[in-house]
């Protein structure tokens, strides 16, 4: 979590700092900072809350900066105490000198900070980053080579971080290092960016470099000298990014999230170009590298993911097991990496993830692999760590999510698990070639359906109206929809603060409906298969404790109208893909009552959309 950016060149900093912080703003928002080379020294404005809050205490200061043309800003998630202006990055070092920026955790900051508090260090705020500014400043005074200085503190940090650092003494220098937290460095004309993510420096160039860990890179207006953690130099590796900066735009819309929900079709179909054309041809997973045999020695699959990407597992895992026979299990990652678990060869390990950067996914997919594991990622962001770490791939194509609420992401890693699980049961021949194409001709449908949801959302904005002032909501199905209620409810609570949970219907009467009264919404998510009528009975049994029941259904059945007070009606669709069409009016209802509640939609509080810290 935490944004951060650089930038030295010969335009004016400011504005494109603080539009790279904006373009960071998913990455955390409670506090944000700048540190500017001013014409004798570097100034350092910070404060609290969204950047609009940094923007307007600039104002107070615009003739400082006006002529600057290096800096470094953040954009801060709290880790290591509250969102103050003290905690704001960037930090100084004791005389002031030296300023950086960080990203990541400083593992072993409280020794650190002993150690340094003891040899004179005046520590200002209560974070983990202080010691990083003070034991870089110790190191230059000892070297008085600013790069050396970063590299030598390196060496005795534990933990992860990007990092960008100015000193007073270096007019027109940035030194930037990065382990195990994204860092990239964009090249200009006689300038360079550096940033935790593509957003940030998009506007400015296409051209960039990945830095690898321990890597230190020194920036000035004329080159980049990249070097090894033992200061040896590389040639750097520039790739052309595949990214285009209109992709940040609301397009009209309210919300980026509403945005995103309304992007769903063209999702689905994005991710079918060029792996599916036509029911009766084979899949195409290009950056797939199981082979048959591969496939024949697999004993089972983990897949390990976090948040709605954990919900998106579940529905891989019931659809894998269907159609290719293989068991799955499905673990949260932060579980995954704290315990003994048996992964070996035979084990197919699928890392599942929008943004490719989550700490703890990113740690179970390096266990996995040291145990010699195949690695499979499913991601919308190619250029990712976890998608470096990849034997087999299968992006995603969604475009760039920007609302800390994953919607679309969410629908097109349930499209990456349909087709794989389809490639992998034409490979291994476990489905007939009629079921195959059966169910290949209902995939290419589902833009269409869900055209149709988004088109008529009277329903759901009513059910939004006469819920959004209830406290608590209960979201029910079985079977394959069990993770939709899942995700139901994460999208609700995360973006409304309603207290939202999903049940296995048939969990109901082993405790939670002890808490159904007639003050209780109980969404049942009804789609036609195989657990029809048993979530019809569990919903009459919730209707009998006097819950305010809603269906969530494609069906048309009559009975529906006396046991639900309100029905949300959905396209006709094959049980196995429902939970696409199903999840797209939840993601809607958890909109539309935000909204009602005027929340802040698109970045709720105490989230950031890149988890990069455990
Ligand atoms: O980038 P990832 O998919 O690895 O992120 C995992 C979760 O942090 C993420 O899905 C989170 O739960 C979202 N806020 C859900 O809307």
């Amino acid at each position: 979590m935490c944004g951060i950016v650089g930038y030295v060149g010969h335009k004016s900093v400011m504005d494109i700092l603080l539009d790279g912080l904006e373009q960071l703003e998913y990455r955390g928002y409670d506090s944000s900072g700048v540190a500017v080379m001013c014409e004798d020294e570097i100034k350092v404005y910070k404060a609290v809350g969204k950047l609009n809050n940094l923007r307007e205490e600039l104002q107070k200061h615009r003739g400082e900066f006006e002529k600057a043309t290096m800096g470094i800003g953040h954009i801060r998630w709290a880790t290591h105490g509250a969102p103050t202006v003290l905690n704001a990055h960037p930090h100084t070092c004791t005389c002031g000198n030296l300023v950086i920026v960080h990203n990541g955790i400083i593992e072993n900051y409280k020794e650190l900070r002993e150690a340094l508090s003891k040899e004179g260090c005046i520590f200002r705020s209560q974070t983990d980053t202080e010691v990083v500014a003070h034991l870089v400043a110790k190191k230059y005074a000892q070297t008085k080579d600013l790069a050396a200085a970063v590299r030598e503190a390196a060496k005795e940090i534990e933990g992860a971080y990007a990092l960008c650092v100015m000193h007073n003494d270096c007019k027109q220098t940035l030194v930037i290092t990065k382990r195990n937290a994204p860092l990239l460095v964009g090249i200009g004309e006689n300038e360079f960016f550096a940033a935790s993510d593509v957003p940030a420096i998009i506007k400015h160039t296409k051209k960039a470099v990945y830095l690898s860990d321990n890597q230190i890179a020194v920036l000035t207006p004329e080159k980049m000298v990249l070097t090894d953690a033992n200061g040896q130099e590389i040639k750097p590796k520039i790739e052309v990014l595949p990214w285009e900066p209109v992709a940040l735009s609301k397009m009209g819309y309210k919300h980026y999230m509403l945005k995103e929900i309304h992007e769903q079709p063209d999702v689905i179909r994005n991710i079918l170009v060029g792996k599916l054309h036509a029911p009766d041809e084979d899949i195409i997973l290009n950056e797939v590298k199981l082979t048959k045999e591969h496939l024949k020695n697999l004993n089972r699959i983990q897949i390990i993911a976090c948040g709605t990407s954990l919900h998106a597992a579940m529905i891989g895992k019931y659809v894998i097991e269907s159609y290719c026979g293989i068991a799955v299990d499905v673990e949260a990652s932060s579980e995954y990496i704290y315990r003994r678990n048996v992964t070996d060869e035979h084990t197919l390990v699928i890392g599942v993830s929008q943004s490719g950067e989550t700490a703890d996914t990113l740690t179970a997919i390096k266990q996995a692999k040291a145990k010699g594991s195949h690695i499979l990622i499913i991601t919308n962001r190619p250029d990712s760590a976890m998608a470096r770490e990849a034997d087999s791939l299968v992006p995603v194509n969604a475009g760039i999510e920007v609302s800390v609420a994953a919607t679309k992401s969410y629908t097109a890693q349930l499209m990456a698990f349909y087709l794989l699980a389809l490639y992998m049961a034409e490979i291994k021949a476990s489905a007939s070639k009629e079921e195959l194409a059966n169910l290949k001709t209902e995939l290419m449908l589902l833009p269409q359906k869900i055209e149709q949801i988004l088109a008529n959302t009277d329903s759901i904005q009513k059910c939004a109206r006469i819920y959004s002032s209830t406290k608590d909501f209960i979201f029910v199905a079985r079977g394959i929809n069990y993770p939709t209620a899942l995700e139901g409810a994460l999208k609700l609570k995360e973006i409304s603060y309603i207290n939202a949970t999903g049940y296995p219907a048939g969990e109901l009467k082993h405790g939670p409906i002890a808490m159904l009264d007639e003050t209780m919404p109980v969404l049942s998510i009804l789609m036609k298969g195989i657990v029809y009528e048993k979530l019809l009975s569990n919903s009459e049994e919730a209707k009998a404790r006097n819950a305010r029941m809603i269906a969530l259904t494609n069906s048309k059945d009559a009975k529906l109208d006396d046991l639900f007070e309100n029905i949300i009606r959905v396209p006709d669709v094959d049980e196995l893909f429902s939970p696409l069409v199903a999840i797209v009016p939840l993601q809607l209802l958890a909109y539309y009552i935000a909204e009602f509640l005027g929340k802040d939609v698109d970045q709720p509080r105490n989230l950031a959309k890149s988890v990069t810290v455990e």
